[in-house]
């Protein structure tokens, strides 16, 4: 019987094991992409204050999509359109074939370097940072993870891949210690060997359990993390909407757009008629109005077009001063969100226990983007429940149950938890 070489064999499995351990360690990668922090806010900051009034990365506004234009475009034709694309179009036809939307030429940036649009472009091939939370869109109940798994999950990887390659050497070990056996020619020799030397060897075994213990691991605590949400959490909403302006500066009253709170469970989130019973006569901005809005400060220029915006959704034809009838609804992403076992009353807290806003959702008036400022834990609903008294004022409801209470634990004045605040029915459906 011929037989090939023992090197030569050892060489393709090593090879080969090699290859299904890379495709393994790149299929799952998705899930901590590497990605350059710094280049990424760079770019981004650039295009949320230079692109975003034409561009968005994946659809099309008043120009084409970027998202990923990096895969469609060399990169010098990108540089040399986003410096001067009515000049380029001049000598070059392919550019002049871009310009479908001929009315609309793009604003030059002749003074963008070539490091800043390379930024750019990154940005427009990476995306967004992830955010962590649950995105849900009220309204649409629709609900996206996006990735925020956290960094200690690389080293499960990297554990699992350490592992492998102790799978490979132990079965390299275990191969060459059976050079002596029979062995069949061709390719399959080395498959039947690979299995030959696995049944022989129990180390190999518990190798390859741990190896797939830890994959599992990896994969389960990546999606995981994905959930879960965030004090801070900050949606990016699709209308840059300023609290700051709106409450703050022009001291419009909460219960004006949030009419809900004081009568119902939930506080809701106004319709767009509500903004019209205003915008239908303010459609700028004074000129000194300035927004923060993720990181870039919006001007005059980029607010008219937050407010057509508004107009778009509520089908308002501004020219003519009528509605369309054609609306696109704002899909506002839902900051605060407790989950579905929780039952959270705004009347009781707003109404009944005369709570102002501020008091769960901090400093709205100062905000331009909505975050939520308390955690949302049940510590913390506790907490309160447990530190505050129950106001009495002109309420003999309480006045009677009160006296009762009082009396039972002894106190002067009953607090929130006294009265059933720590009850788990009471929070818990
Ligand atoms: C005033 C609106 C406007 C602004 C601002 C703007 N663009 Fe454009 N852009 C367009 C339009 C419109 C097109 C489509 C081509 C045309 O008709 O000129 C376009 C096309 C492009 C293209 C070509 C895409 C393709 O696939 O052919 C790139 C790349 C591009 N823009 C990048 C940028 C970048 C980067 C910025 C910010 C630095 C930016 N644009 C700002 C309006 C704009
Ligand atoms: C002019 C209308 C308007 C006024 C006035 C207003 N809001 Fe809002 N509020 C909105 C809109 C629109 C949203 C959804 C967009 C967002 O989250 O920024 C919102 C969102 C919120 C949210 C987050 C909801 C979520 O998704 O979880 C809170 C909390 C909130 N408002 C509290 C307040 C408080 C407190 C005040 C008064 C200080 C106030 N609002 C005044 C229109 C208004
Ligand atoms: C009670 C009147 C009133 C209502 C209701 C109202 N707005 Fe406004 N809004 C204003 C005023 C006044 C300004 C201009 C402020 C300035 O010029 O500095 C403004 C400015 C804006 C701006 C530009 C500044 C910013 O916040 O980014 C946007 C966008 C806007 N409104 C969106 C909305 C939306 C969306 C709604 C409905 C949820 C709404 N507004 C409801 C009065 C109102
Ligand atoms: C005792 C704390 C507390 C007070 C006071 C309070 N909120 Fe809330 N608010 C919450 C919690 C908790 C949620 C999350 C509710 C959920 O997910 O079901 C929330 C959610 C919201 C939302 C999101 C939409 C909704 O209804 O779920 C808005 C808008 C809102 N609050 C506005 C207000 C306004 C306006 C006031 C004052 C009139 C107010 N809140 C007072 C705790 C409070
Ligand atoms: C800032 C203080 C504060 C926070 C935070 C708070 N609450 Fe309350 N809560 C009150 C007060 C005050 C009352 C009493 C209202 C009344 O007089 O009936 C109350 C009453 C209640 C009641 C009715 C209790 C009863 O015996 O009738 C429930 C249920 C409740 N809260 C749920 C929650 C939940 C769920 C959270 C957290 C998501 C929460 N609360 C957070 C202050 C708070
Ligand atoms: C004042 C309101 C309130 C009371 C009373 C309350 N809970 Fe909760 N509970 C909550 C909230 C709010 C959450 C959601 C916390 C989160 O999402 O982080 C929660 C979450 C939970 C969870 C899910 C695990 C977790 O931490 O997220 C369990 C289990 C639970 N509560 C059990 C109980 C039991 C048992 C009692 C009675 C001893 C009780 N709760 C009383 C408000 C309350």
């Amino acid at each position: 019987m011929k037989s090939v070489p023992l090197h030569s064999r050892l060489t393709t499995l090593l090879l080969k094991s090699f290859t299904i351990i890379l495709f393994f360690a790149f299929s799952i990668s998705s899930y901590s992409q590497d990605v350059d922090a710094a280049r990424q806010t760079e770019g981004r900051k650039l295009f949320k204050s230079l692109c975003t009034s034409c561009h968005k990365l994946d659809k099309k506004l008043v120009g084409p999509a970027l998202g990923k234009v990096e895969e469609r475009r060399e990169n010098d034709w990108l540089k040399s359109w986003i410096k001067n694309n009515a000049e380029f179009q001049k000598v070059n036809a392919d550019a002049a074939e871009a310009a479908e939307f001929d009315t609309s030429a793009m604003t030059a940036f002749p003074q963008l370097s070539d490091k800043q649009i390379d930024d750019i472009l990154y940005y427009t091939t990476v995306g967004d940072p992830p955010k962590p939370g649950v995105v849900n869109e009220i309204g649409a109940g629709a609900s996206t993870g996006s990735d925020g798994s956290p960094k200690w999950l690389i080293y499960i990887l990297a554990a699992a891949i350490i592992v492998a390659f102790l799978i490979i050497a132990s079965l390299l070990k275990t191969i060459s210690e059976l050079k002596g056996a029979p062995k069949t020619p061709g390719a399959i020799a080395s498959l039947g060997e690979v299995w030959e030397g696995f049944k022989q060897n129990t180390f190999l075994k518990v190798l390859c359990t741990i190896f797939g213990l830890l994959i599992g691991a990896y994969v389960l605590f990546g999606t995981l993390f994905k959930v879960g949400v965030d004090e801070g959490y900050m949606p990016l909403q699709e209308i840059a909407f300023s609290h700051k302006i709106h409450a703050g500066d022009n001291k419009i009253d909460c219960q004006y757009c949030h009419s809900s709170a004081k009568h119902s469970k939930t506080s809701g989130i106004p319709s767009v008629n509500v903004c019209m019973n205003c915008h239908k006569n303010i459609s700028e901005v004074s000129e000194d109005t300035k927004v923060e809005w993720d990181g870039v400060t919006y001007g005059k220029a980029e607010l008219d077009k937050e407010i057509e915006k508004v107009y778009a959704a509520a089908g308002w034809d501004a020219e003519e001063l009528e509605y369309t009838g054609v609306e696109k609804p704002i899909k506002w992403i839902r900051v605060h969100n407790l989950p579905d076992f929780v039952y959270f009353n705004h009347s009781q807290h707003v109404t009944v226990a005369g709570l102002k806003c501020q008091k769960c959702h901090g400093p709205v008036e100062e905000m331009d983007e909505m975050r939520q400022f308390s955690p949302l834990t049940m510590g913390w609903c506790i907490d309160c429940h447990k530190d505050t008294k129950v106001d009495l004022k002109d309420n003999e409801y309480y006045a009677k149950i009160h006296k009762e209470l009082a009396k039972k634990y002894n106190v002067d004045q009953v607090t929130i938890a006294q009265l059933g605040g720590k009850e788990c029915g009471k929070c818990h459906y």
